[in-house]
């Protein structure tokens, strides 16, 4: 079968398509063949080594991946395709079957075929979902509700979701949506319109107010790209207010710190942990019209090192998602 693979720490070009042998389901492994996957900004600090983020944790993140080089070859966390074999051992699903999930960091989805365990996260797919709609819905919305039940956001509690429109972002205005907040999504002029079809009650372009200055506080204060700060936020956060962080080593210092001291907290629970019943909990939102996948563009299998270069500009809107063995079903 085909896979994007590459061999050591780098920039996108470390990426290539090679022949590698088609895995074989044993006991309650699922085999698929995967349709559609996402190139996210996880394929993109795991590829480099997360060296953008400084030695400590790019040193952090090779004791995770391998240390002179990354131990699982073939990247992608996100998929959506269909049960080409199973396993004596599987009761769940049958060949045929259109599954969707997210493997997380044991990877390997830009590939023509993957196994995972019946018990892993996957699930049926969402009725009326393309491959490509249901490989683009996992990951922001793991990250963000992973989020949101850190900070217990509950309804009626104001939430300022920054960064708006990327994967997390995109998601975490749905979902603070769904838990009956009152959301502000922040996000770049382009992209206003976008944000507001996803729920948000208002909106605010960066790059003309600045949202810290307009003399409203609120219960939390999401920082769904990792540009803003808890310096910065502090003044716009109620007295038991949350800035909740997505990135930034700094923020884990702030989390124990502020635990411990103060009113206004800082919170950001490393590794996240996302589980099956996520991934079920996410296909019945899907289906009650609760939820969607933003895609931003749609690239095949083989322009992967395309596909991570536009990742890597931190521009996109919502998801990228790769299509592999032709994509598509509804
Ligand atoms: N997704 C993951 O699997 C994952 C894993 C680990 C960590 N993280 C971290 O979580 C954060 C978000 O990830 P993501 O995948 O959601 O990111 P993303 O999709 O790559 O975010 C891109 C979006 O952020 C917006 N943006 C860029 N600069 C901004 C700014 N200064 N203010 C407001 N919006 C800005 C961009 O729009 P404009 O440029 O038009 O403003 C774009 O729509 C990142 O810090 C990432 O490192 C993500």
């Amino acid at each position: 079968m085909k896979a994007v693979v590459y061999d050591r720490y780098g920039a996108p070009d470390v990426l290539r398509l090679e022949e590698v042998e088609r895995p074989v389901p044993v006991e309650d492994e699922v085999l698929m063949k995967i349709h559609a996957s996402t190139v996210n900004r996880l394929d993109v600090h795991t590829r480099e080594a997360n060296v953008k983020s400084g030695a400590v944790v790019s040193l952090l993140s090779r004791l995770v991946s391998g240390v002179r080089r990354p131990r699982q070859r073939i990247l992608g966390s996100e998929f959506a395709g269909e049960v080409a074999a199973v396993g004596p051992a599987v009761t769940g699903f049958a060949v045929g079957d259109h599954v969707f999930g997210n493997t997380g960091l044991a990877f390997g989805t830009h590939a023509e075929f993957m196994c995972m365990k019946e018990s892993a996260r996957i699930a049926q797919m969402p009725a009326g979902a393309s491959f490509e709609e249901a490989a683009a819905i996992t990951d922001g919305a793991l990250n963000a509700l992973w989020c949101l039940r850190v900070a217990d956001l509950r309804k009626g509690q104001t939430i300022v979701v920054y960064g708006a429109s990327g994967a997390i972002g995109t998601a975490g205005v749905q979902l603070a949506k769904y838990f009956g907040a009152d959301v502000t999504a922040v996000c770049n002029t382009k992209n206003l319109e976008l944000v507001r079809s996803l729920g948000a009650d208002s909106v605010i372009d960066y790059t003309k107010d600045d949202f810290t200055k307009n003399g409203q506080t609120y219960d939390v204060i999401f920082d769904a790209v990792g540009k803003h700060s808890f310096k910065r936020s502090k003044g716009s956060l109620k007295p038991r207010g949350i800035y909740l962080a997505t990135d930034g080593f700094r923020n884990l210092f702030l989390a124990l710190w502020t635990s411990r001291f103060g009113q206004k907290k800082v919170m950001f629970q490393l590794p996240p942990r996302y589980a099956k019943k996520d991934i079920l909990f996410l296909k019945e939102l899907v289906e009650a019209g609760k939820y969607r996948a933003v895609i931003d563009r749609c690239y095949q299998l083989e322009d992967v090192v395309e596909a991570a270069r536009y990742v890597e500009t931190q521009q996109k809107t919502g998801n990228v998602v790769l299509t592999i063995n032709g994509g598509r079903a509804r």
